[in-house]
Formats: C-alpha cells, structure tokens, sequence
C-alpha cells in the first residue's frame, strides 16, 4: 500500500522471514516422520514428543555446547548422543561412548586421561584416553553421576581449558572432544548432598535435553515392537511374521518400566517362543488390565487417541504458538483451545 510505512514494511517482511522459517521446519520435520519411522539414523519414533527431540538435538548438533540427556534407563540416551554426533560437523572424527558407572573407580582416570609407559604397575605402554581417543569428535559420558568427586576436579579442568594431562604425564596435551552426557541420577539433588560438583554441572548442562519413557510417546511401543519383530525374526525365527491384535493390544497397554530396552528384550524373548506366525500377548509375559487393552480398541477412545496425538504433533511443530497450531490442524482458535481443555493437555511449547 502506498505510501509505504516503512515501519510496516518491516514488520510484514519479517514476518514472511518467520513464517517461511517455520514452513521450512515443518516440511523437514514431515520429512523425517517417514514410513518406517526412522529419525536422525537409527532412532525409531513416530511420537511428536520425540520428534521435538530430534529437532532440539539437530539445533544443538553443530554447536559445541556439551548437551546432557535425563532419561530413565532404555530409554535411548546413547542411540541420541551418536544422533547428535551423526547430525554434527564432528561425524568424521570419533564417537566414543564410556559407561563411568561400568568401571572400576582405580580405573577410571586412566580410561578417560590415558597414562604414560611406567605411570603405574601394569602401564607397559603409553595409552590414550578416551578423552583423547575422541579429539576431534564426541565422548559420551554415560552415567557421569558415578564419577568420583577427585575426578570431577579433573573433569572440569579438562573442560575449562580443554588440555589434559596423561597419569604420568608431565604435558598438556590440548583436545578439542565435545562432551555429550547422560544419567539417570538425579544430579541436584548429588550436588545438594555435596557428591556431584556443582560448577562441574554447569559445565556439563549448557544444554540440557529431557528423554520422556516409552509410556509417554504415543504409538511407539507397536511401532517400535514391529521394528524389533522384523529384526529378531530375520535374525533368530523367520516363521514369526507379524503381531497378533491381543499382542498390539498388550503392548500399548504396557507401562513399559524399563523403557525400550524392555521392549527390545521382550520382543526378542517372544519371537524365540512364538510358535506361530503371529506373536500373541503371552509370548510377551505380560500381564495386562484388561480394561485397559480393550479400550484401545473401543473406536472412540482410538479417535480420542488421534486427535491427541494430531495435537500434539501441531503444537510441538508450531513451538507452541497455538494460531499457527490450529491452522495446522484446520480448526478455530476456540476449537483448539476447546480441545486442550476437554483432553487436559498442556499447552507447553
Ligand atoms: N527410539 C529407538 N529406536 C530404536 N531403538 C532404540 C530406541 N531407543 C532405544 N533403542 C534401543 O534400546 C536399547 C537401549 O537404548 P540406550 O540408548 O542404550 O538407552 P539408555 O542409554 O537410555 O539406557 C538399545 O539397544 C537401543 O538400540
Ligand atoms: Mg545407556
């Protein structure tokens, strides 16, 4: 419109930057929801909570912010971290994975600092770190509540000056690893207590990603079972070709307490004992409220179901902004807010 307003014309322009930016997001988010459910390399999800994951890890890939992901155990923290090291600029160098909990304490500062030839009794020959076995890529530090607190000391030294020193070493030697860690601990409450430094947590959390259990990505658990059924019959029992409905049925209504590493070994466990085609709700072991199986396949909770998890999809798409959210779905501002209500779903971004 003439005269132009320059001032509006900035605000128009940035806004056809904005929503050009979020067309892009979407259209790269339906990408990756493929058919097979497949998300940075080998995560399996069709869950738009899980989705928000993965565009959270892509975002924080190439930067060289150390990301720590809270998540019960089987829950996938180390599939994300090599995702994260896959989706950054380091995937040609190393990723190197270490479980702090997994190893002896007299151990543990030579597997991440390395030592020299004679450091100790038994260092017949110098040997890397994983710290530096990963220079130029990741380290994972799984479970990285168990480090013992004098090797927090040197943990935090090596990353406010990215130099470590070898046991027995008399150099520092500089390192450029990225640190991606994990624990299921709850590491505040270790700091409260005085056995986790807190300055080393701040080091460690520049980002920090919250992995939600199996119960809580709608749809995954057949998603994921079918996935597994595929690998395990191909591998152990080809005659095993599909679920059967009780099976589906068991497994949505699951709890699923050790998350998909759970999942994974019952599967396995079922296509070994299936001695059908169909793997059927007692090869899994489990033992399911009845009520709640048969609910699911009550069309009207199905379609409750749906709505929710189209919802869900829209809103984590749109960052939460709930116009652009309801345009998504084809419904009113009202209707959609209708719906959070009726479906008490938060409306976190
Ligand atoms: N989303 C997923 N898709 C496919 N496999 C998964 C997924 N999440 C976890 N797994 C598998 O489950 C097992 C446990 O995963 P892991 O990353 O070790 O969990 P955590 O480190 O949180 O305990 C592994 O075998 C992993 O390959
Ligand atoms: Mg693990």
């Amino acid at each position: 419109q003439k005269p132009v307003d320059i001032d509006e014309l900035g605000l128009i322009v940035r806004r056809a930057f904005h929503v050009r930016k979020l067309e892009q997001e979407n259209a790269s988010l339906a990408a990756r929801g493929n058919d097979d459910g497949y998300i940075l390399g080998d995560i399996i999800t069709g869950a738009p909570e899980m989705l928000k994951i993965a565009q959270m890890v892509e975002r924080v890939a190439n930067t060289n912010a150390s990301v720590m992901l809270l998540g019960a155990s089987g829950t996938g923290k180390e599939l994300l971290a090599k995702g994260l090291h896959d989706s950054s600029d380091r995937s040609d160098k190393a990723f190197v994975a270490i479980n702090c909990a997994a190893i002896p304490e007299n151990l543990l500062e030579s597997e991440l600092f390395g030592h020299e030839k004679g450091a100790f009794t038994g260092a017949i020959k110098t040997t890397e770190g994983k710290i530096e076995q990963a220079d130029g890529g990741t380290l994972f530090l799984d479970e990285v509540g168990d480090i013992p607190l004098p090797l927090q000391v040197k943990l935090l030294r090596f990353l406010q000056e990215r130099m470590i020193e070898r046991i027995g070493g008399r150099k520092a030697i500089a390192v450029d690893t990225r640190i991606v860690c994990a624990t299921h601990q709850n590491l505040e409450s270790m700091i409260s207590e005085n056995s986790f430094r807190e300055d080393l947590y701040y080091r460690l959390a520049e980002i920090v990603i919250k992995i939600p259990p199996l119960s809580g990505r709608s749809g995954d658990a057949s998603l994921l079972a079918r996935h597994f059924q595929k690998k395990f019959a191909a591998e152990i029992n080809p005659a095993v070709k599909g679920l059967a409905p009780d099976a589906l049925a068991a497994l949505e209504a699951w709890q699923w307490p050790g998350n998909v590493r759970e999942l994974e070994n019952r599967i396995k466990r079922a296509v070994i004992m299936a001695d059908g085609k169909l793997i059927c709700a007692k090869d899994l072991d489990l033992e399911v409220d009845e009520d709640a199986a048969t609910d699911l396949l009550n069309l009207k909770a199905a379609r409750e179901a749906a709505d929710r998890s189209a919802i869900l999809r829209a809103i984590s798409q749109t960052s939460g902004n709930i116009s652009n959210a309801a345009k998504l779905l084809g419904i009113s501002r009202p209707t959609l807010y209708d719906l959070l209500k009726q479906y008490k779903l938060q409306q976190a971004s």
